[in-house]
């Protein structure tokens, strides 16, 4: 038989229909050791301000950490007749420990309660995904120092620009995912506010504690309206933008492995670890991990909208609607992380650089054309007339099916009299890299400054 729920006001029961489509705990049950470490901050507070006895808040203690055992053996698991986990939890502590469990919610509203579950879900998660970025970081920059002197043709337009070193283009990347752990860090300070103490919406008529309850949860601060305190969900929108980002810069990197496994390219070689075949063509190997990463960008993107959205026209302070935030949160936390884990597996062991084939792409274009023009400049041509002069050099390479490295000296002497024969080791693709040496730009030893600020920065 389903327990009583609500007040005796109520004289009948739910639909059975409206009772599923009411309640969380098919999903909120992930918030069940948030929820039993609140309480047992809860009871603490209550025995300590002596709202209940110190034997009451003992026994509800313990009682709170004997379903945290039930739970983890497993034999903790609530059906929809519950409603949600906190009301699971309220019941199975009542069964526990008698009647005692029924003043634990003294003081206190499923409000505040699932705000600072929330809270705490968030917390525990956020530090996990940094960790995460951490090691994701860690990959790059091991790969970014095998790399330093590979080099790789640079695209913009996705057309032919200027040859890098391979590890300043992965630092890119390490770059992005410095800022993401840093965005992470700083969304953790609004995070790590506790609501509870708030109420239903407007405080409590008891003598609580609530910077005893927020220290005890290891919260840095309390929210100082109780109205905010319930209703505010910035924090998980934050936690959403900061999470949509990560999942552009994986995205993107994802969207480059692409392209450069694919036989146009060839630029890297997916190994079998990380690579699926096709059930119909068995010559396929495909690049599913990077394809995956990239489709599964949406759907965070779709959390943070749906997230934006459904807080626009609250009013204050708590709606029902605040339940939805949930499913939102948990799948971005579940789909970061597998997206991370997953892009760290497929850069340290699932793929390999194809250095004969990078080799051959930077030597067999014009992506030294800027420096012919620089070579000019150098000697005192005005860059915008050595930069024409480079454009009419390039296409008639092109009718001649040629390279730059081909023209004889006596053709680079015709076309401009500052030409001398140290021209062929300025257009050389490792000459064009180490060039440009400029703070931030590809020459390896800026490379090599990278990578040590790089290092720094794990630290
Ligand atoms: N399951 C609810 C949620 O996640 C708990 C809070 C319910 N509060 C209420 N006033 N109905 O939002």
């Amino acid at each position: 038989p389903a327990p009583q729920t609500w007040s005796q006001r109520f004289e009948s029961a739910l639909h059975p229909t409206i009772a599923e489509f009411n309640a969380s705990i098919g999903f909120d049950i992930q918030l069940i050791e948030f929820d039993l470490t609140g309480s047992q901050a809860h009871a603490k507070m209550l025995a300590k301000t002596g709202i209940i006895s110190a034997a009451e808040g003992e026994q509800l203690v313990q009682g709170l950490e004997q379903i945290r055992q039930e739970y983890r053996q497993g034999q903790f698991q609530p059906g929809i007749e519950f409603e949600d986990v906190h009301f699971a939890v309220e019941r199975r502590l009542t069964d526990l420990v008698g009647d005692v469990g029924k003043k634990l919610h003294t003081a206190r509203s499923r409000n505040d309660q699932v705000g600072t579950d929330t809270r705490l879900y968030l917390r525990h998660h956020l530090d996990e995904i940094r960790q995460h970025l951490r090691e994701f970081q860690t990959v790059l920059l091991t790969l970014a120092e095998n790399h330093v002197e590979t080099l790789i043709p640079g695209y913009t337009h996705l057309q032919r620009a200027q040859p890098l070193s391979l590890a300043h283009h992965l630092l890119a990347y390490f770059a992005m995912a410095q800022r993401d752990w840093e965005r992470l860090g700083d969304v953790r300070k609004r995070v790590n506010q506790c609501p509870l103490g708030s109420g239903a919406l407007a405080g409590t008529t008891f003598p609580i504690d609530r910077h005893y309850t927020a220290e005890l949860l290891e919260f840095e601060g309390v929210y100082g309206n109780s109205l905010d305190g319930v209703s505010d969900r910035d924090f998980a929108i934050e936690f959403l933008g900061a999470a949509s980002l990560i999942m552009v810069h994986l995205s993107r990197l994802s969207e480059e492995i692409i392209l450069w496994s694919s036989e146009e390219f060839r630029f890297v070689r997916l190994k079998d670890n990380c690579a699926t075949g096709s059930s119909i063509m068995p010559q396929k190997k495909n690049p599913d991990v990077p394809e995956l990463v990239r489709g599964k960008t949406g759907r965070v993107f779709g959390h943070l909208q749906a997230l934006l959205v459904l807080m626009k026209g609250l009013p204050l302070a708590y709606n029902k609607d605040l339940q939805d935030d949930k499913e939102a949160l948990f799948d971005t936390v579940k789909t970061v992380k597998g997206s991370l884990e997953c892009m760290a597996i497929l850069l340290r062991e699932g793929l390999e650089f194809q250095t004969d084939r990078l080799n051959q792409a930077v030597t067999d274009d014009f992506s030294n054309a800027t420096d012919v023009a620089d070579y000019l400049a150098t000697k005192g041509v005005p860059f915008r007339e050595a930069y024409n002069l480079v454009g009419k050099v390039v296409r008639t390479c092109l009718a001649q099916n040629k390279l730059l490295k081909d023209l004889t000296l006596v053709e680079w002497q015709d076309l401009h009299p500052q030409f001398e024969a140290d021209i062929y080791r300025a257009i050389e693709p490792r000459q064009v890299v180490s060039a440009r040496n400029s703070y931030g730009g590809t020459g390896f030893d800026q490379v090599r400054s990278a990578l040590d600020r790089a290092k720094a920065s794990l630290q």
